[in-house]
């Protein structure tokens, strides 16, 4: 019998999960089905029982879900439970399990860029401080780098962030005046944040020109494949992370949990940039 999988979001047609699921299963020889599934924001309660009842092997959870799902699970996981986000679920013999994978699918892109030594000596910036920073804030402090700064638009939000992982690691938060001020003393910088994302392709979310030369720009945004904080980084000579290898790495995860399969990343990240409309290479 074919195994049913998804995403469940509101709005949801958008995303690029069920092609790239739907194609990881028929490589990997699996009858398996991922299917978007637009749920009313009030009604997740019932959609989540629904799918219970349905034997769905696993879904993913996407805006405006990942907080509001952990409380409908059977358990969830202590990075979910730090992180205080779902991302995915696994459906273990009637059991809901949650998880978050995407903190760790960036780091895993992260790693394609950057060796683990070299992260150990770096200063991180992070821009941003909602759900997908705290995620990505949470599993950096897992690779020891030198330092984190947090640095938002709303700084009480950075500095909550922080408070409420704790960490061995030196970690800071910082408006976003001070931030571009210290931007040299960064060797990565990543947005996490939204501006920049699709319709608003000119914005950037801080002001770069200081960037130090062959520093890592990363953005998790992929939808322009190369935001206008990217595209400036490079022109400070700055090196680029687009965020496939993050959308990517985290579906990978959650697919392997799900199937005990890792598919081929490598593979689904030049397809995606291609139908985006970049080159692979
Ligand atoms: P996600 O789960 O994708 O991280 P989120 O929790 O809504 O989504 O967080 C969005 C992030 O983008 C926040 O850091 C937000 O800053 P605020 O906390 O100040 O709202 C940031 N963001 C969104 N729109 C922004 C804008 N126009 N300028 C600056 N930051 C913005």
């Amino acid at each position: 019998m074919t195994s049913l999988y998804g995403v469940i979001g509101n709005p949801i047609s958008h995303s690029r999960s069920p092609q790239m699921h739907n194609r990881w299963f028929a490589e990997a020889g699996i009858d398996g089905q991922y299917f978007p599934f637009d749920i009313e924001p009030s009604r997740l309660e019932e959609a989540v029982r629904g799918m219970k009842a349905l034997n769905l092997g696993g879904w993913n959870v996407t805006i405006p879900f990942k907080e509001a799902i952990l409380p409908l699970l059977d358990q969830v996981d202590d990075d979910a439970i730090n992180i205080g986000a779902v991302n995915t679920v696994q459906n273990r013999n009637g059991k809901l399990i949650g998880s978050n994978t995407d903190g760790a699918g960036f780091a895993a892109s992260l790693l394609e860029k950057r060796t683990a030594e070299d992260i150990k000596q770096s200063s991180i910036l992070i821009i941003g401080a909602g759900g997908a920073a705290k995620g990505i804030y949470y599993a950096l402090t897992k690779l020891n780098p030198a330092s984190i700064t947090v640095s938002n638009r709303t700084e009480e939000r950075a500095v909550s962030l922080i408070q409420s992982i704790k960490t061995p690691v030196k970690a800071q938060a910082v408006s976003i005046q001070e931030c571009e001020k210290l931007l040299s003393s960064y060797d990565i910088v990543i947005n996490t944040s939204s501006v920049g994302m699709f319709p608003h392709t000119e914005r950037l979310p801080i002001e770069i020109s200081g960037m130090k030369d062959n520093a890592l720009a990363a953005d998790i945004i992929y939808n322009p494949l190369e935001t206008a904080f990217l595209k400036e980084a490079r022109k400070h000579k700055a090196d680029t992370l687009n965020g496939v290898g993050m959308f990517v790495q985290q579906g990978a995860l959650a697919f392997s949990q799900w199937t005990g399969i890792k598919p081929d990343t490598e593979k689904a990240i030049s397809r995606i940039t291609e139908e985006l409309g970049g080159t692979s290479c």
